[in-house]
């Protein structure tokens, strides 16, 4: 039995019957109230309390709360802030809610779904939990994001197994299925245990084929004992929420991701899916119990920002009314418009492959004219697009389209990138 669950009955008698799951929230400042109509892409940027004189091409760097996620955030807030014990006794099954809404979206079992505050804590639990002997290999490559090489150097130095970094391609805008899955292939040894990498690279925009990876590592398994095969662990951020795929189809063992980013979930939140968790010792004691499964034991425990946790339920359905194939669509309809637009412009060099299956969201580009941090100010300056600079060593100038803009607004930013060029 979960510990909040438990305390629940303990105390169920002695509780007032103040009902806080009825009350409403008042509505917050700022948000619309115009009603959704998921079928409406207006509508649904209008759901989002985003700054309307921006054009909005970070987004997916943190979210943004949308009015359903918001409205549900405040609903939580109010009813802690009102009774927070006996809320949260209240609300005891509402992480079971998140686990059930976020299975749905992937098309997997709530079981094998555990609650996070974010990628980097999923990786941390998954990289620092795998059972590693000293002498097995983890394989890696140089495209990750700092929160995968550094619980993997943590890893290492604690195990004693080694980490192996290794290059999936030379020039992003040109990489290929093939050859991503070649180099990996040839690279698993006998004495690899971990394949680590990052579903949507976010220093170059390359999307990794997945399934073929996970297809490669399948082959290099056949004959291993269980406790040898290569586990294929993934840092899924910038395809959750981005790409349309049930995970079962990525053919992957474990992937960290947070919902903050591309799902707009409330910030502060994330997942980590197994496919099995024998591989995987717990680190944190859970709150969560054992009914429900693997999933629910390893959901580090301890009090949380609940009214952020349980309301990644509203963003799961938000995204789900207006359906996790049309949000990918949309969201790859408008990157192919912008690489098409960048590419034609005399000192934009695209980095980010132009082929829909190689990218996600994701577009980098680079200026002949200055360098990404430059571009990005004046962008926002001049030109009232928001945008970011890839976190790694090479800075390229970084642009997401999503939901929460338009085809008519990347249409703005390729002719504001060309007065830059
Ligand atoms: C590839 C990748 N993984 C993980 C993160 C960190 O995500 P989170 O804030 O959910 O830990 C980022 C950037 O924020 C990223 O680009």
């Amino acid at each position: 039995m979960d510990v909040l669950r438990r305390r629940s009955l303990l105390t169920a008698g002695l509780v007032t019957g103040a009902a806080l799951s009825g009350c409403t929230a008042e509505a917050r400042p700022g948000t619309r109230s115009a009603a959704f109509d998921p079928d409406d892409w207006d509508s649904v940027r209008a759901q989002f309390p985003l700054d309307p004189d921006l054009v909005h091409l970070a987004a997916f760097v943190l979210a943004a709360h949308p009015k359903p996620v918001g409205d549900a955030i405040d609903r939580h807030r109010a009813g802690l802030d009102r009774d927070t014990a006996h809320y949260v006794q209240e609300q005891h099954q509402a992480e079971d809610e998140v686990r059930r809404a976020a299975a749905g979206y992937l098309n997997t079992e709530p079981a094998n779904i555990a609650l996070t505050d974010s990628t980097t804590m999923g990786l941390g639990l998954l990289y620092s939990g795998l059972k590693l002997r000293p002498g097995q290999e983890i394989l890696t490559t140089e495209h990750d994001f700092y929160a995968t090489t550094e619980a993997l150097r943590l890893t290492s130095e604690r195990t004693g197994a080694t980490v192996r970094r290794i290059r999936l391609y030379d020039e992003p805008s040109a990489a290929s299925e093939a050859e991503i899955v070649a180099r990996l292939r040839a690279a698993i040894g006998p004495r690899t245990r971990v394949v680590a990498v990052t579903w949507v690279h976010s220093g170059t925009g390359v999307r990794l084929p997945i399934p073929a990876i996970g297809e490669a590592v399948a082959e290099a398994n056949a004959g291993r004992p269980p406790a040898d095969r290569a586990l294929l662990c993934v840092d899924g951020v910038h395809g959750f929420g981005a790409v349309d795929t049930d995970i079962g189809d990525l053919r992957c063992d474990f992937l960290a991701t947070g919902t903050h980013k591309w799902l707009f979930g409330p910030r502060g939140t994330g997942l980590l899916w197994g496919r099995e968790w024998d591989a995987l010792a717990a680190l944190i004691p859970t709150f969560s119990g054992d009914a429900g499964g693997p999933g629910a034991a390893f959901t580090p425990g301890g009090y949380h920002s609940f009214e952020h946790r349980w309301a990644a339920r509203e963003a799961f359905e938000f995204h789900g009314r207006i359906g996790r194939d049309r949000i990918a669509a949309r969201t790859a309809e408008q990157a192919g418009q912008l690489k098409e637009g960048l590419a034609g412009i005399d000192g934009v060099r695209l980095v980010t492959p132009a082929t829909p299956s190689l990218s996600a969201g994701i577009v980098c580009c680079e200026l002949s004219t200055m360098d990404a941090f430059a571009a990005t100010a004046a962008l926002r300056q001049e030109h009232r697009i928001a945008a970011s600079v890839t976190p790694y060593a090479q800075q390229y100038l970084r642009l997401g389209p999503s939901i929460v803009t338009t085809p008519e607004q990347i249409d703005r930013t390729i002719e504001a990138v060309r007065t830059l060029a």
